[in-house]
């Protein structure tokens, strides 16, 4: 069982953010307040509210930025302003202006691996081998009159085009329309440097870094060697989203230099007490681990395991605790995102995935680093259920991949029973709804008091009030069988994550305190005296602290 250091401290202990709640808006499918079906700024702005009052205290927004909009937003045209679609940068101010009322801290998406072949550089860098511009991406020659090596798109095919034009290949690990920047050229850096506070100085309070992983590749270009058996990242993935390919993905991700850059960030964002937070999609903890634990790169990294992983007393156990132990509370927890099937789907679906998210979200609420949750999670949300000719994302568009397909996840958000549900007042949104209910609403959630929101909602009041959940070490409880449990502090945090009911015996408390239940997934035992020898049914979640 992993003991050790697990969360001794946390390095960012004493940072604002340590002790924190974040929380993912998928920009497009928020809030629409224009009536054109797709979500924008004013729309989040005005429903800011309801984050304050589910008490999150960090959020993060996906690309907003003049942008095509082949891979929804993920093809920047320009990182300095907004698309119309989404509003101005009055709105922005705006929305940072709002946030700061409510306490709530912005953090902008930052895309930095690509831009849109849209963005001025690359329609620069296209013209001619001459242009300033040109250096800007990675562009090679032919070799034997194919492309430069065997590297794969993410959303399939090859990860090069070649360009009639100049006569050489430009590399994409996504899409051709999302050409890749080249960290070799210190131009592209300064560039980064000077985006980076453009946002902060507007009021962002940090950034999430897209593909965080793969922002250098080896200078040699090798091919990747072919893959055997389980890829680099340790797990099957159907999805394709993790690993594409039938390569190992060695020389285009993970490479040493790509922390010299988030060093250089750091001192950028520190002058201004901002954060970092890294999409690295390495689901093995070791390799994520170098990111992160060094003091001086990126202060978190998201964690993807858990939403690879299927469901298992085992495999709840061992994917946080060993994360847990080596990440020195650097982790960015989730369990669900805009890129991959919403938890309860994946979890089974129905009551019994929804119970199961409910009860991983239990044990991330204390583990060290900062939880967060995708729009939706809080109301338990499944995937919406979408037909094939509806699909808009690139992996079911261009990889005809729909098991991998994106959009199930990206549903517009439900506010309210009715026609649009809150979201839009236009007669169809930019994606369907995916066959939402009334239960599924904000507004009918927020009306029930025994309902998953208000469960959320309680957890994240349960985190900000009790310091023990969010500082010292960590010590788990149970090294095997159905129950997952670990001690922070003075407070116990436990799950049933095995499929019967069970008995557990809650630990002896020093003062030789009763349990109470601060908070339970079954809403009638908040707040009850907690048995030495507690029954749990399955997915059943507790966090105990010492009654009087
Ligand atoms: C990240 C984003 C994903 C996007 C990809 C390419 O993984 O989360 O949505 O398609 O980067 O930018």
């Amino acid at each position: 069982m992993t003991t050790g250091p697990a969360g001794a401290t946390t390095s960012d202990q004493g940072r604002w953010w340590a002790g924190s709640v974040g929380y993912e808006v998928y920009i497009r499918s928020f809030a629409d307040s224009d009536g054109d079906g797709v979500g924008d700024l004013r729309g989040l702005c005005d429903r800011l509210d309801y984050l304050a009052w589910l008490g999150v205290d960090i959020v993060w927004v996906t690309p907003f930025y003049p942008s095509p909009m082949l891979d929804h937003g993920y093809d920047v045209a320009d990182y300095r302003d907004i698309a119309p679609v989404f509003g101005t940068l009055a709105d922005f101010d705006a929305l940072v202006e709002k946030a700061r009322g409510l306490g709530i801290k912005l953090l902008v998406d930052l895309v930095p691996n690509h831009t849109s072949s849209e963005h001025l550089w690359f329609r620069e860098a296209r013209s001619s081998r001459d242009n300033p511009y040109r250096n800007y991406y990675v562009w090679k020659d032919p070799v034997g009159g194919g492309p430069p090596n065997n590297w794969t798109s993410h959303f399939g095919g090859d990860a090069w085009t070649y360009d009639e034009v100049t006569g050489q290949y430009w590399l994409h690990l996504f899409l051709p329309e999302q050409p890749d920047l080249n960290w070799a050229n210190p131009a592209v850096a300064d560039e980064f440097d000077a985006i980076l506070r453009y946002w902060l100085e507007r009021g962002a309070r940090g950034f999430r870094i897209d593909v965080a992983h793969s922002l250098v590749k080896h200078p040699d270009l090798p091919d990747n060697p072919r893959r055997q058996g389980r890829g680099l990242t340790g797990v099957e993935d159907p999805g394709r989203t993790a690993d594409p390919s039938g390569l190992e993905h060695i020389y285009d991700m993970n490479q040493p230099g790509v922390l010299d850059i988030y060093r250089r960030w750091r001192r950028v964002v520190e002058r201004y007490d901002g954060l970092l937070i890294g999409e690295v999609y390495v689901l093995d903890i070791e390799r994520l681990a170098p990111y992160v634990t060094g003091q001086d790169g990126l202060h978190l990294a998201f964690w993807f395991r858990p939403l690879h992983m299927g469901w298992s007393e085992r495999n709840v156990r061992q994917v946080l605790a060993h994360a847990a132990a080596l990440s020195e509370g650097t982790i960015a927890w989730v369990q669900g995102s805009h890129d991959r099937p919403r938890a309860v789907t994946r979890f089974g679906g129905g009551q019994l995935g929804r119970a199961r998210a409910l009860a991983l979200a239990t044990l991330l609420m204390g583990l060290p680093g900062v939880p967060f949750i995708y729009q939706g999670e809080e109301l338990g949300l499944e995937d919406g259920r979408l037909a094939r000719e509806d699909a808009q994302d690139p992996v079911a568009l261009r990889a005809g991949d729909y098991v991998g397909n994106r959009d199930p996840a990206r549903t517009p958000m439900p506010w309210a029973p009715g026609p649009g549900l809150g979201f839009t007042t236009a007669p169809s949104a930019w994606l369907p709804f995916g066959d939402r209910m009334d239960a599924d609403t904000v507004e009918v959630q927020r009306a029930d008091p025994t309902s998953t929101l208000h469960r959320y909602r309680r957890l994240i009041a349960l985190r900000r009030e009790t310091p023990d959940l969010h500082r010292g070490r960590v010590r788990w409880l149970e090294e095997d069988g159905p129950v997952v449990a670990y001690r922070r502090g003075d407070i116990v945090v436990v799950a049933n994550c095995g499929e019967e009911s069970t008995v557990w015996q809650t630990p002896v408390d020093p003062n030789r305190r009763r349990w109470t239940a601060a908070f339970a997934t079954d809403v009638k035992r908040d707040d009850s005296i907690i048995d030495p020898f507690v029954p749990l049914a399955p997915c059943e979640a507790l966090i105990l602290r010492p009654g009087d």
